[in-house]
């Protein structure tokens, strides 16, 4: 059930913190339970260096769905590297996705929307379930300016279908602090982002987008607007319930 009062008291909290001291918070109030979600793009390496370079006991993971670009296992060693770390990887269930390639191929998300579903649910939802369970808040790097679905998060939210409270705290940066903090700390980056990619996910599903274009316009390009998520993050009304 939802945790309203925390929630309005977390939210209460984060008031005028400093990121890093919010997270002490957190880890304070939720020992071991706290844990960060990285793809390793630009937001995300944000994130890991502030809980990284200031030491926080929180368990960075990310989803590896083993269609990731080349440059992306690039930047999560250079992270490995610098911060003298091992970013935990999950990786889809054996059994699920040899069933799913077998019967439909290894590129079936371009031919149905269901299959594309299919594919994100096996390869990063059930995946992310296991990276979660136990964990009472739950990290990411949503940036508002990604997404109209993103526009009115609030940083602080309950997330019904993992059971966790997510926690976005770089929601309201802009791209140009984003970029400013990553030089500024000499932080490794996915040197996609100088191509033209701005949200990064796997390589047959994510293109360059052209000045002007909708930041999201780069992910699922072939799908309509409305349904460009994959179930990582569902915000009403938006939920179908679908991976
Ligand atoms: S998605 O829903 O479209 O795939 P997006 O790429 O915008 O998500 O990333 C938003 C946040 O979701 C990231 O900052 C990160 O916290 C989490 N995330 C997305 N993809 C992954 C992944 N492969 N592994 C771990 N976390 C991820
Ligand atoms: Fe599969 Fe594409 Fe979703 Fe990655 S983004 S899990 S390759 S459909």
């Amino acid at each position: 059930m939802e945790p309203t009062k925390e929630i309005s008291t977390l939210l209460y909290q984060i008031g005028g913190l400093k990121m890093v001291d919010f997270l002490k918070l957190l880890i304070e109030k939720y020992p071991e339970q706290v844990t960060f979600s990285s793809s390793f793009s630009y937001e995300d390496q944000v994130v890991t260096h502030e809980i990284l370079s200031n030491q926080l006991p929180i368990k960075i993971f990310t989803l590896d769905t083993g269609r990731l670009f080349p440059e992306t296992y690039s930047v999560w060693s250079s992270t490995n590297a610098m911060y003298n770390t091992g970013v935990k990887a999950y990786y889809p269930n054996q059994e699920l996705l040899h069933d799913f390639v077998s019967s439909k191929g290894p590129n079936s998300f371009y031919e149905s929307v269901d299959n594309r579903k299919q594919c994100c649910f096996i390869r990063k939802v059930e995946p992310l379930k296991r990276a979660l369970a136990g964990n009472a808040i739950w990290i990411t790097g949503l940036r508002a300016e990604h997404s109209p679905d993103r526009q009115d998060l609030p940083m602080i939210e309950w997330d019904e279908s993992n059971n966790i409270i997510k926690y976005h705290p770089i929601l309201h940066w802009s791209t140009a602090e984003v970029k400013q903090y990553i030089s500024d700390h000499h932080i490794p980056y996915n040197p996609l982002h100088d191509k033209g990619f701005v949200s990064i996910g796997c390589a047959p599903c994510t293109r360059a987008i052209r000045p002007g274009e909708d930041f999201r316009a780069g992910r699922w390009w072939w799908e309509d607007a409305d349904k460009k998520e994959c179930g990582l993050h569902i915000h009403e009304p938006a939920a179908s319930g679908q991976g």
